[in-house]
C-alpha cells in the first residue's frame, strides 16, 4: 500500500523528545525521510533509533535553534543530503520559569525568547529559501494556547508564543503566492516530558489541570502529530496563516 508522504523530506526541530519525537515517528510511518534536529544529542539519536526500529528513515543533526550558524548549517545539511525540503516542523521550545511578571528572572526571559521566538525566526529564515528553490512547501510552527491568551506566571512563554503566531501570519502572507503554506499549532497541556516535569513540581497539579480541560484529560503528542500531518497534506491546501488551537475545549469557555 502506498504511503502518503513517500518521497517527502521533513525537518523537525526539538525532535529528541515529546511532540517532535512522536511527529518524527508518525511522518516516517507514512514514508517520509526525516531530519531530526535538537540540542540534545542523546535524545535525538534515540529518536533516530526508534524510527529505524519502526522501519522508517531518519538522520540526526545537532542544532541549537538560537544559533544562526547552527541553523544555517542544518539547512545546508538538508540540502546536501536530500536536495530539498518539503515540510518543516519548528517545534523546539522551552517553558521557562513560573513567576509573576514582577518576579520573572531576566536571564530566563531572554532565554525563552531566544529559543521559542528567535529560534522559529531563524529556522524559517533558512528553511524558506530551500523550499522556494523547489516549488514550495509547508511550515508548521509550534505555538501554544499561550499564543492566543494570557497565562499567569508565564510571561516569557506567553510573549514568545504570541510572537510565533505573528511570525506565522507574516510568513504566510509573504510566501503564499510562492507555494509555501505556513501555519501554527496551539496545543494546551499535552502529555510530554515538558508537562511531566511541570506536574512533578506540585502534588495534585495534574488532576487540577485535567479538571480545567472540558474534555477532562491532557492531550497526547500523537494528536498534535496527526494535526501537523493533516496540515502538510494537499487536503489542507487552502489553509495558511492559521493557528490551530488544540486544547480539549479550554478556549471555548
Ligand atoms: N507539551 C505541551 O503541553 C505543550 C503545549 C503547548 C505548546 N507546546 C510546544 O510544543 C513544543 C514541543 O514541546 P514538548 O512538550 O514536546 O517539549 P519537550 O520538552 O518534550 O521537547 C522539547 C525539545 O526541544 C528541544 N530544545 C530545547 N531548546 C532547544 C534549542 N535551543 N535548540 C534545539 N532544540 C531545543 C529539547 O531538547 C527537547 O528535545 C514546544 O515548542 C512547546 O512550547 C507544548
Amino acid at each position: 500500500m502506498s504511503k502518503s508522504f513517500e518521497g517527502k523530506v521533513v525537518l523537525i526541530t526539538g525532535g529528541a523528545s515529546g511532540i517532535g519525537r512522536v511527529a518524527g515517528l508518525a511522518f516516517a510511518a507514512e514514508g517520509a525521510k526525516i531530519v531530526i534536529s535538537d540540542v540534545a544529542t542523546e535524545g535525538g539519536q534515540e529518536t533516530v533509533r526508534m524510527i529505524a526500529a519502526a522501519g522508517g528513515h531518519s538522520t540526526f543533526v545537532k542544532t541549537n535553534v538560537t544559533s544562526a550558524s547552527d541553523v544555517k548549517a542544518l539547512l545546508a545539511e538538508v540540502q546536501r543530503a536530500y536536495g530539498k525540503l518539503d515540510f518543516a516542523l519548528n517545534n523546539a521550545g522551552i517553558d521557562g520559569a513560573r513567576a509573576r511578571t514582577a518576579d520573572y528572572p531576566e536571564d530566563i526571559w531572554t532565554q525563552v525568547l531566544e529559543v521559542n521566538l528567535t529560534g522559529v525566526f531563524l529556522c524559517m529564515k533558512y528553511e524558506i529559501p530551500l523550499m522556494l528553490a523547489h516549488g514550495g512547501g509547508v511550515i508548521i510552527n509550534l505555538a501554544s494556547v499561550a499564543g492566543v491568551t494570557g497565562f499567569v506566571a508565564h510571561c516569557a512563554y506567553t510573549a514568545s508564543k504570541h510572537g510565533v503566531i505573528g511570525l506565522t501570519k507574516t510568513a504566510a502572507l509573504e510566501y503564499a503566492k510562492a507555494g509555501i503554506r505556513v501555519n501554527a499549532i496551539c496545543p494546551c497541556y499535552t502529555r510530554t516530558p515538558m508537562v511531566e516535569r511541570m506536574v512533578r513540581t506540585e502534588p495534585g497539579l495534574e488532576a487540577r489541570l485535567q479538571g480545567r480541560i472540558p474534555l477532562g484529560r491532557l492531550g497526547t503528542p500523537e494528536e498534535i502529530a496527526a494535526a501537523a500531518m493533516y496540515l502538510c497534506t494537499d487536503t489542507a491546501s487552502f489553509i495558511t496563516g492559521h493557528s490551530l488551537v488544540m486544547d480539549g475545549g479550554i478556549m471555548a469557555e
